[in-house]
């Protein structure tokens, strides 16, 4: 497929950024740099987690990946063994469940329901704990349902890793992407710097995915099994993208774009969620971060598989099945508003005339 077949408006890496990465192109910046980063860009990353999660952090505490997904497998690497257990939210961002299962753990899904904002219920997370518990995996806000963690859910969520003494990671990739409350982040909170390993990246925030760049903060000894596997897998990450990373974190003007981005983003929630809301058997919750909604889909009489599947084929909508993202994700479909105006009212249009056919499937 050619990059224009598969081009959807989604938002542009702010033009300040790009100039940073080709200016350091320019020079010379093409060369390996020190597995975990190159030291100027994780005190840079150490400011920036300062800055956002009031923690006091330090550069022996970052390390800098090619995106945030290896961040989680050198965890589970660094951390688990086969046979342990790993709770994971389901429905729930699949590379989890994935990663889990391929070094040889349990995934344990902790229920996120939609009548519940989408939010996990702290008594469901205590029972689910068990001898074997290695690691508590939190997601906010989340991929797929776009829910948010409060302030009280997160307390409860640490209170209960401090007692059974767990090390909890906490994606917090959409951090930026929150609409309507504060972000509360689980690495802020008391008793969990030393127990937490908080998981970011460039690629949601500053529209930066294919650049390749996540960044972790965590405990020193965490972080030094990290340096370790990154010494044995890429080496390190793209060198003009770290420095890319500075212009991101530290301009005024990279700011300012990530708000009118997010901006943006609410406008099209809104459109969306309106649009889905208006087609009958279609429940659509509003999401109060990162850009997905996960409409419940029970009421229109198809299974979720088949609606994507029939969807795709038929008016070349292209959703996500609910039962992707774990088995509670059943009588639900995802969408990603990361699109244009346009394009998510068509898509709209298009599922809304076809659910208005009778029930073939
Ligand atoms: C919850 C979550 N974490 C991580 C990622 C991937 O991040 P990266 O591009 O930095 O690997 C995604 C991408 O969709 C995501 O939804």
């Amino acid at each position: 497929m050619s990059p224009s077949a598969c081009r959807v408006s989604a938002p542009r890496t702010p033009q300040n950024i790009t100039d940073a990465a080709v200016r350091a192109i320019k020079n010379g910046a093409t060369h390996y740099t020190p597995a975990s980063g190159i030291p100027e860009v994780r005190e840079a990353t150490a400011r920036h987690v300062t800055r956002s999660t009031g923690v006091p952090t330090r550069m022996e505490n970052i390390v800098l990946t090619p995106g945030r997904k290896n961040l989680l497998l050198f965890a589970l690497l660094s951390l688990v063994e086969a046979g342990d257990e790993v709770i994971i939210p389901d429905p729930g961002y699949p590379i989890y469940r994935s990663l889990v299962e391929f070094i040889g753990a349990r995934a344990v899904s902790l229920p996120v329901r939609q009548g519940n904002d989408f939010r996990p219920d702290p008594e469901e997370l205590r029972a689910l704990i068990s001898p074997r518990t290695r690691l508590l995996i939190m997601n906010s806000p989340q991929n797929p349902t776009g829910g948010v963690l409060r302030r009280e859910d997160c307390e409860a969520i640490a209170g209960i890793a401090v007692e059974n003494d767990l090390v909890v990671v906490s994606d917090e990739i959409y951090s930026r992407i929150n609409y309507d409350g504060e972000h509360v982040s689980l690495y802020a909170l008391d008793g969990m710097a030393e127990r937490t390993i908080l998981m970011d990246g460039l690629s949601k925030a500053w529209a930066m995915c294919g650049w390749r760049l996540g960044f972790g903060a965590m405990p020193v000894e965490i972080a030094r099994r990290m340096d370790t596997l990154m010494i044995n897998s890429s080496s390190c990450a793209a060198a003009f993208t770290q420095w890319a990373a500075v212009e991101a974190f530290e301009s005024a003007e990279s700011d300012l774009a990530v708000d009118h981005m997010v901006r943006e983003f609410r406008h099209r929630r809104d459109v969306i969620v309106d649009a889905l809301n208006s087609i009958p058997g279609i429940a659509c919750h509003k999401p109060e971060g990162a850009f997905y909604v996960f409409p419940d889909i029970t009421e229109t009489g198809w299974s979720d598989r088949d609606l994507a599947v029939t969807l795709l084929d038929e008016v070349g909508v292209a959703v996500l099945r609910g039962t992707a993202f774990g088995p509670l994700g059943e009588g639900h479909i995802r969408l990603s508003y990361a699109n244009s105006i346009d394009n998510l009212t068509a898509a709209a249009d298009r599922i809304a005339t076809f659910l208005g056919a009778p029930v073939s499937g």
